[in-house]
């Protein structure tokens, strides 16, 4: 799979841009705020329909614009056709010509994994962070699993309405008890058969990249700890006090450990970044592996900041990528690039908000 044209208008600093990009490794060059990563903004847009940045759609309209329009052909069986418009006013996204109805129908049209500096927020943020981040790689590999996550959140946020009031009917409640039980236990049993599929890949990550003693477990922690049903009848005395459902999926998380110890507490900052690292190789890894293809790799800043050791860590799935003939974006203000490859990139002059071929 590869992203063979992007076109793009008034978004971020681009009011116009008409590039075309063969498959292999791009290395976007340019100085600070040049819009490097405005570039990999759009392309990630286009596989998730949502910015990494986690900003909403009006941030990205160029300054005193109306709205933005993202165009691309993307190389998968066949060409794929896609255009994204955006504006306060008005949303319109269509596939080969088609306006696309439900947003299942287009994602997976392309996969791509983003390596950013956010990425830390994996390991230092809130358990909501890795929930996304299961939550993400689960929508790009299992057809039903954003549809059920969309009916679960939906119920939950009728149900914690309903305890909002102050006469909480009864029979309501009991109902949406029910249906959040019933898509509960779906994404938790989804939930739970992905940990041991991906851990592995982590582990194997990150013992590349970190010293020999140093071991990664992934495990799941659940909210639920038995019975979904039990422990929602069981939460019922507390629901009153707090107005709000207590168990659920919607308080998952995913534990990090280095050599048992939880990393958020116990890891140095090398640490956490290799483990935030591993995790989105694994998650790159875990794609290929389900689809065939290799996703996107979006690599923004950080191969900069990684050392000879860590950068090593992304050979294997680099060469996945040469391999089977995908795609790497990569942004620098300097040259970083892993020479150990062995590969040449095609080299981007990114500056003010234009894209120039080096030769
Ligand atoms: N909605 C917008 N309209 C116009 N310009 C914008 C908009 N949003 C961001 N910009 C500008 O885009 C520029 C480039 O941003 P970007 O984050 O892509 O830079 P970069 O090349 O990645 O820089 P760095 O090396 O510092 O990460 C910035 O100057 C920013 O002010
Ligand atoms: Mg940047």
């Amino acid at each position: 799979m590869h992203l063979a044209r992007l076109r793009l208008r008034d978004f971020r600093n681009y009011a116009r841009l008409d590039a075309s990009f063969a498959p292999g490794f791009h290395l976007l060059l340019g100085d600070n705020a040049q819009g490097k990563t405005n570039l990999l903004e759009a392309i990630y847009l286009l596989a998730t329909l949502r910015s990494f940045r986690g900003v909403g759609g009006a941030q990205m309209i160029r300054q005193d614009q109306r709205g933005y329009f993202i165009g691309a052909t993307a190389v998968t069986q066949g060409d794929q056709d896609i255009r994204i418009y955006w504006s306060p006013q008005e949303r319109r996204l269509s596939l080969n010509s088609q306006p696309v109805r439900r947003l299942v129908d287009y994602l997976g049209t392309i996969r791509a994994v983003v390596f950013c500096t956010e990425d830390l927020q994996l390991v230092k943020g809130t358990a909501r962070v890795r929930r996304r981040f299961l939550d993400l790689l689960l929508s790009q590999t299992q057809p039903g699993y954003l549809a059920l996550l969309q009916r679960y959140m939906q119920t939950l946020r009728s149900r914690n309405a309903l305890l909002k009031r102050r006469d909480t009917a009864p029979a309501a409640l009991e109902s949406f008890s029910h249906e959040l039980v019933r898509a509960g236990n779906e994404l938790i049993r989804l939930r739970r058969e992905l940990i041991p599929r991906l851990s592995p890949l982590a582990r194997l990550a990150f013992r590349r990249i970190a010293p020999e003693t140093e071991e990664l477990a992934l495990e799941y922690a659940p909210s639920v700890k038995t019975d979904f049903s039990v422990e929602l009848a069981q939460a019922r005395r507390r629901e009153e006090t707090f107005r709000a459902t207590l168990v659920g999926p919607h308080r998952d998380d995913l534990r990090l450990l280095i050599n048992g110890q939880p990393a958020a507490q116990f890891a140095s900052e090398g640490q956490k970044r290799t483990l935030a690292l591993s995790l989105k190789i694994a998650q790159a890894e875990y794609l290929a592996g389900i689809h065939g293809v290799a996703p996107l790799l979006l690599i923004d800043d950080v191969m900069g900041e990684l050392d000879q050791k860590r950068r090593g860590g992304f050979l294997p799935l680099l060469e996945r990528v040469h391999e089977q003939r995908g795609q790497v974006f990569m942004t620098c203000t300097d040259e970083h690039w892993p020479k150990e490859l062995g590969l040449e990139p095609h080299r981007w002059e990114v500056r003010a908000g234009t894209l120039r071929p080096i030769s």
